[in-house]
């Protein structure tokens, strides 16, 4: 172990004698498991922006979602599907003719498209959540793959519960998907209960029993449920496995999916314990994390392996000391290599336009013509504030200006008065449409009295369950960004403000979220949100 160093330098480029049968093929969730978990629901254009990134990034399979489960699931999967240059296009359906046929539907205009049915296999799942026996099990096995097959010669087929699966069971599971055409076949951990030495067991285990298990690719799709989603997943890559299915940031069902940076860089990394390859551009992982975290709101743990922000900091004086002296002595892996770029104070005031663009450029931005200028107003604005503008203070507002692109609500101005004396006011006025509508609330504390102003002005029913404020760099004139979190039945979406002051930033946040709302409303009600306004 420890002459990996020798062999594999900290970020190195790709090794060469690379063969095809040692390529893991990488199969992002984010999207389907990742968006399925509670809070993570992404809006249309969100879904489109992280798949494109994905797409560039390599991924070689991106399930786009579960068509079956809404309109709005459809119209995603069919968009990024249509969009998608490089990777295949994937979606989910359960072991059902109308799910099947919808999800062809919906992958029809890919490049190319995958169609990926699954069946719980274990006797939990079959007697409680099925009520159906064996038999039954492995014959609905046969016609979903049978239909699917009929759309695409790409199917994938899963035995959810694969892990509390009899193996004598499973392995028939698995020779009947084949038989009937599935050319992947996963192994779920769908409850993340298996360890390493088992998992890698069942992987090898399947391949040399099944007597089919040559025409097929086995896949990994571990939970996370003790800790060990990565762990398994690669343990099964050992094994055999040469497509493991995971999510940006490990997003997913409760405690998540095996993280796709994780992954990713472990096989880099530990070429030499771990012989194998991927196509992702690592460069793209801090980007990518930094994406998904923001669509989603979920904030990446500081101390989280490659992505965190702590990943590459080193605080105590020894760690200090021998990174300065040689950089190998404390890290395994470059900052570059993930694409991560140091924070540095180039921009300020005297910044001007071109420097701005080319600001944006390195940090991976483009924007068009109208929104450049937005955005450059707004620096030239926070610059006269700030003494230092980091990248952070950039990025965080650039992603404002993405995602508020096509508010209908904006903040134009806010005066609070806050302090021990109470009552705390706030007088804010909104431009709604080209309007503008000024109101003034008192409220328990200064956020909520704007929010109650806010309020007045877009009257709605929409629940409020995650106010969360954070800072975007060091110091006291430091960024404020706010994620606000609104839910309306069944519809869920997030808003993003940032600004140094953080009353400001909260208003730009939960406008920025009414926006959405609205937008998603107005398909059916355009006048609810807005009579009162
Ligand atoms: O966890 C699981 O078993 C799944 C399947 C649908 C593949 O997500
Ligand atoms: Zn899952």
């Amino acid at each position: 172990m420890s002459s990996n160093q020798d062999q594999t330098h900290r970020g190195d480029p790709p090794r060469s004698g690379r063969e095809g049968k040692d390529r893991v093929v990488i199969f992002d969730t984010t999207l389907r498991d990742g968006e399925q978990c509670p809070g993570a629901t992404m809006t249309f254009e969100e879904k489109l922006e992280v798949a494109e990134l994905l797409d560039e990034m390599g991924v070689d399979i991106i399930e786009a979602g579960f068509p079956i489960a809404s309109q709005g699931d459809f119209e995603s999967v069919q968009e990024i599907a249509r969009r998608s240059k490089n990777s295949v296009i994937c979606g989910l359906a359960r072991a059902q003719t109308k799910d099947i046929d919808v999800c062809a539907d919906a992958i029809k205009p890919a490049r190319q498209g995958r169609i990926h049915t699954f069946i719980g296999t274990s006797p939990l799942h079959r007697k409680y959540q099925m009520s159906i026996d064996e038999a039954e099990v492995l014959s609905r096995v046969t016609a979903s793959v049978t239909r699917a097959r009929s759309y695409t010669d790409n199917v994938e087929w899963s035995a959810m519960d694969a892990t509390r699966t009899e193996v004598d069971f499973l392995c028939a599971c698995v020779e009947a998907a084949i038989k009937a055409g599935a050319t992947t076949v996963n192994i779920p951990d769908t409850v993340g209960y298996a360890t390493p030495d088992e998992f890698a067991a069942l992987i090898r285990t399947i391949i040399e029993r099944v007597p089919n298990s040559d025409k097929a690719v086995f896949s990994t799709h571990c939970h996370n449920d003790l800790g060990l989603a990565v762990a398994n997943s690669l343990a099964g890559v050992g094994a055999g496995a040469r497509q493991v299915e995971c999510a940006v940031n490990g997003l997913g069902e409760r405690a998540g999916n095996a993280a796709l940076e994780e992954i990713v860089m472990a096989i880099r990394t530990r070429g030499d314990a771990m012989p194998f390859w991927t196509g992702i551009d690592t460069t793209m992982l801090t980007r990518a994390s930094r994406l998904v975290s923001r669509v989603t709101a979920f904030p990446v743990q500081y101390n989280k392996a490659i992505v965190g922000r702590n990943a590459f900091a080193h605080e105590s004086g020894i760690h200090q000391d021998g990174v300065l002296k040689h950089a190998e002595t404390f890290e395994i892996m470059t900052p570059e290599s993930v694409g991560l770029k140091e924070s540095s104070l180039v921009m300020g005031k005297h910044s001007g336009r071109h420097a701005f663009r080319e600001k944006l450029k390195e940090l991976g931005y483009e924007l068009g013509d109208n929104a450049f200028e937005d955005a450059f107003v707004r620096f030239k604005a926070l610059a006269d504030r700030k003494k230092h503008v980091y990248d952070e203070d950039i990025e965080a507002l650039v992603d404002q200006e993405i995602a508020s692109a096509h508010d209908r609500i904006k903040v134009v101005a806010l005066t609070v008065i806050a302090g021990t004396g109470g009552p705390q006011k706030a007088t804010i006025t909104l431009d709604i449409d080209g309007k503008q509508h000024t109101y003034e609330s008192t409220g328990d504390g200064p956020v909520d009295a704007t929010f109650r102003a806010i309020k007045a002005i877009v009257p709605h029913e929409a629940r409020l369950p995650l106010y969360q404020v954070s800072a975007v760099t060091e110091g006291t004139d430091a960024q404020a960004e706010v994620i606000v979190r609104l839910e309306d039945g069944d519809k869920t979406v997030t808003g993003r403000g940032s600004d140094t002051d953080t009353m400001v930033a909260s208003a730009r946040a939960y406008v920025s979220a009414l926006s959405k709302l609205l937008a998603r409303g107005a398909r059916r009600k355009p006048e609810t949100m807005l009579s009162a306004g």
